[in-house]
């Protein structure tokens, strides 16, 4: 049987990504491209993402980016049996743009388009290089989004918490800013914490008691920049034992959330070998994905990261959801623009923010 190729398109954030994936072996898949032209120099300056000017990057670099991932895939344009593209969660300027390309594309070559929940790409990208069976546990921690889902098969995901205001990556990256480091943070802020000393700074734990399993970190961020100001001028060392015990306190809650849900999936499942799965930019984080593993492993949880090219913002993992919806035979619903999307929301649930296209 002729194996699927797929065109995927990312434009959500700050990303501009083409991949061209073709399903493989053992269910797995061959990327046969996957370019990612990142606007991070454009943002840098301001300390995160601009909307305004992520929109203008992805206009201008689209067809350059979407062109050289069929030049060096080695495909045909005649080859490809569908393009998906993300439609949501984002920014919607950069939504916009991709979805726009997709839909000339796809009317061009009269073929499908699939319109792909990011989150849905992150939740997955893990299938396409190891055989990981559902359900298992997820913890999604991006620039936009921290999560602790089950996923329990392609289009059905359980949403256990979330944060209830800032997303983890976010608030590295305003560290990061407060400390007068650009973006992205979470690099910068690791890097700083490696070269603490003897800590007596203290730091709250948001959340750590609550007995569910939503994060918030909007406090934690305000603690970090209130030492900030009342140690200044700030000297090397103290920037470094604040980075240190900044990441202390994120890992201390992941950790008790994380177990709080493995207990949840043991008391719904009993399966052989369960997995946690860490997927999103911060998954790149050594100490978090460490501390994480640790607890996993003590609790008989097998645990599992992609390589990180495919942890961060790239279209092959929109493309892989894609190729997955495909193989179920989901049907498409017509497409429409999610700025706000929950994974465990259908694609045919209206909001007020959606965009028809
Ligand atoms: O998944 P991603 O590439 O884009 C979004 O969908 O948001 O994640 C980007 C986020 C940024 O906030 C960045 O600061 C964070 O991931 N990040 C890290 C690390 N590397 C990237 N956070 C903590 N530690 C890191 N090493
Ligand atoms: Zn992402």
């Amino acid at each position: 049987m002729k194996k699927m190729i797929i065109l995927g398109i990312e434009t959500s954030c700050d990303e501009t990504s083409a991949s061209i994936v073709k399903e493989g072996k053992n269910g797995q898949c061959e990327i046969l491209s996957n370019i990612v032209h990142s606007q991070i120099s454009e943002h840098t300056d301001y300390g995160g993402v601009v909307p305004e000017i992520a929109a203008r990057s992805h206009i201008q670099n689209i067809d350059k980016v979407v062109e050289k991932s069929i030049t060096e895939s080695g495909i045909n344009l005649k080859d490809l049996d569908a393009i998906a593209v993300t439609s949501g969660p984002g920014l919607k300027g950069g939504l916009i743009v991709g979805v726009t390309f997709a839909k000339a594309m796809a009317s061009v070559l009269k073929i499908p388009i699939l319109g792909i929940n990011h989150l849905e790409g992150h939740a997955l990208t893990i299938r396409m290089v190891k055989n990981i069976l559902f359900p298992y546990l997820l913890l999604l921690v991006t620039g936009g989004h921290t999560q602790l889902l089950i996923v329990k098969n392609v289009d059905d995901y359980e949403r256990l918490g979330t944060t209830i205001d800032d997303a983890l990556g976010e608030a590295y990256d305003k560290v990061s800013k407060s400390l007068n480091h650009g973006y992205p943070g979470g690099p910068v802020v690791e890097r700083m914490a490696q070269k603490s000393n003897l800590n007596n700074i203290k730091f709250p734990r948001p959340l750590i008691n609550s007995g569910d399993l939503n994060f918030s970190f909007s406090g934690l961020k305000t603690a970090v920049r209130r030492e900030i100001n009342k140690s200044k001028p700030l000297d090397n060392q103290m920037a470094y034992n604040i980075c240190a015990e900044f990441q202390d306190s994120v890992i201390d809650v992941i950790l008790s959330k994380l177990s709080l849900a493995i207990r949840l999936f043991k008391n719904k499942y009993d399966i052989q070998n369960p997995s946690v799965v860490l997927a999103g930019g911060v998954a790149a984080n050594k100490k978090i994905f460490s501390s994480i593993k640790k607890v996993s492993e003590g609790e008989k949880f097998n645990i599992s990261v992609a390589p990180q090219h495919l942890c961060t913002d790239n279209a092959a993992m929109i493309a892989w959801s894609g190729i997955e919806r495909l193989r179920k035979e989901i049907k498409s619903t017509p497409i429409v623009i999610k700025p706000r999307w929950p994974l465990d929301i259908q694609n045919d649930v209206k909001s007020e923010v959606d965009i028809k296209v």
